[in-house]
């Protein structure tokens, strides 16, 4: 890994943890996609081969896209397949790194994280089938918080947190 890059996890997490169902998001919001774009541009994003599938175009644009596979036959226009998070990290070229998911790539680098950027949606989704790793207080503290209102496009209210890691 580049010295002292930094590792952000980004995501949108309703009520219970929920992140996903039938490989898919859990609903759409517009404003969570830009915050996301906002955020991810120019930098590299890291996902899971689960997650990379479920997207509509493929890699994302203005994103180096690095895919965790175990499955060494495989390969996609415009990504970087890795085959464990060591390699995964030492391709990133830009602090911080961002991993977008899903569950299993959360789970495994929420402990080498200094930052969170966390959208809490205000709903419970029954019918969820993957969740995000708790959130341990002890660990990591709220910095920036800014909420947001239900709207004609957005049929939940939610929240954006960033979450950096207590020093
Ligand atoms: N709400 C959100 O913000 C958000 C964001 C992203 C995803 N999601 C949701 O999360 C769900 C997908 O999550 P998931 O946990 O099922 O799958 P995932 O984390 O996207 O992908 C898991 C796959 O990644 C590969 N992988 C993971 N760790 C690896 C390692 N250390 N070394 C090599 N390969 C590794 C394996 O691929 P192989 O099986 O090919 O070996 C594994 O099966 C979907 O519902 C998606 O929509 C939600």
């Amino acid at each position: 890994m580049t010295p002292m890059i930094s590792i952000a996890l980004i995501a949108a997490v309703a009520e219970n943890g929920a992140i996903g169902r039938n490989q898919q998001l859990l609903c759409h919001l517009p404003n969570d996609l830009k915050h996301f774009k906002t955020l991810t541009s120019g930098h590299t994003v890291v996902m899971g081969r689960r997650t990379f599938e479920s997207l509509p175009n493929g890699a994302l644009p203005n994103r180096k896209n690095i895919v965790l596979t175990h499955n060494h036959d495989l390969a996609w226009p415009g990504v970087a397949v890795v085959h464990n998070i060591d390699e995964a990290m030492a391709q990133a070229d830009k602090s911080p790194v961002f991993i977008i998911g899903g569950a299993t790539l959360y789970n495994e680098t929420i402990g080498l994280a200094d930052t969170l950027y966390i959208t809490h949606i205000h709903h419970t989704f029954a019918d969820a089938d993957t969740f995000f790793p708790a959130i341990d207080k002890t660990v990591w503290i709220k910095d920036e918080v800014q909420e947001m209102p239900a709207d004609e496009r957005h049929a939940y209210s939610y929240t954006f947190v960033t979450y950096r890691r207590k020093r």
